[in-house]
């Protein structure tokens, strides 16, 4: 049996109480157009980079199709009030290089796509962004300056985009105490205040692998969910059970497998993609 099988074995269904997932009374939703920040992203880019980019006929239809399965479960959970912080979801990995970001992007493309979800993609990843770099857009402030400058509010720097139902948080302006920062307790203020303030919105963070820093298992705590990406054929066993090891806070977490080798005659997995999902009781 594989290590993946192994891990999914020890997942089962939750249902935890929360107390409550409504906004406060005079809290709006977020205003996706209250930024004047504002990227066009390049469709056809996405398309020759295998992200999913429109509604139908300009992108794989396999990859489409291997991305509303991972998503659909995620859904379920993040407008399931019986879990906490449902909407608030990591994508996260065992080590550098395993697909992180390529599938961050490619689930909130997914999630977009979706009538009335909206999706919010931040780049927490903040040593070593990438999310911008996939959707082929720059931008200066995001993330770090919230967690280090008063005043800043979120929706300062969200970035909105020619995709209606997507915004992007940039990583924003590198601090040479990003780890801590992370940490702090305004992070974890600011994580409860989005998820609760916006718990009709799904927000999704690309994190850095979780051997490498400290920053993601940090980040884990605060996640209702987490998507685990494994390489296929590469991920080391021994890594992805230490790796799950420092996730277990999170109550759900589901395992991709990415990279998948092309097998002739089956198209489904001819993409280089599979995956897994399960769930798991919180303690
Ligand atoms: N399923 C896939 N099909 C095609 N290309 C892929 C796939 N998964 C990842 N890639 C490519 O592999 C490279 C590494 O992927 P990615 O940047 O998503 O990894 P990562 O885990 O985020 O890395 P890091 O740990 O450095 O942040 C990228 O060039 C990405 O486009
Ligand atoms: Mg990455």
């Amino acid at each position: 049996m594989s290590i993946i099988e192994k891990a999914m074995e020890k997942l089962n269904p939750k249902a935890k109480a929360v107390e409550s997932d409504a906004p406060a009374e005079n809290e709006s939703p977020m205003p996706a157009d209250s930024t004047a920040n504002y990227r066009e992203i390049n469709l056809e880019r996405l398309k020759q980079r295998n992200i999913i980019s429109l509604h139908g006929e300009n992108y794989s239809a396999s990859i489409a199709e291997e991305f509303r399965m991972i998503k659909r479960p995620l859904l379920d959970n993040a407008f399931d009030k019986a879990v906490r912080n449902g909407n608030l979801i990591m994508v996260t990995s065992s080590l550098p290089g395993e697909g992180k970001t390529f599938c961050s992007v490619n689930l909130a493309m997914s999630i977009a796509m979706e009538m009335n979800r909206t999706v919010l993609l931040v780049d927490a990843d903040v040593l070593k962004p990438s999310v911008l770099h996939h959707l082929g857009i720059t931008a200066d402030r995001g993330l770090m300056d919230l967690v280090q400058e008063k005043g800043v509010k979120v929706s300062d720097v969200l970035i909105r985009t020619n995709i209606e139902n997507l915004t992007i948080l940039p990583p924003g302006r590198h601090h040479k105490r990003a780890t801590e920062l992370l940490a702090s307790n305004v992070m974890a203020g600011l994580l409860e205040d989005m998820a609760q303030r916006y718990p009709d919105r799904i927000i999704l963070f690309d994190s850095p692998p979780l051997l490498v820093t400290t920053e993601a298992s940090v980040l884990a705590s605060h996640m209702g969910q987490i998507v685990m990406v494994v390489e296929a054929e590469k991920t080391p066993q021994p890594a992805l059970k230490e790796a799950l090891s420092l996730i277990e806070s999170c109550d759900i977490v589901g395992l991709v497998l990415n990279k998948t080798p092309y097998i002739p005659g089956f198209e489904y997995y001819g993409y280089g993609y599979g995956y897994g999902y399960g769930k798991r009781h919180g303690q």
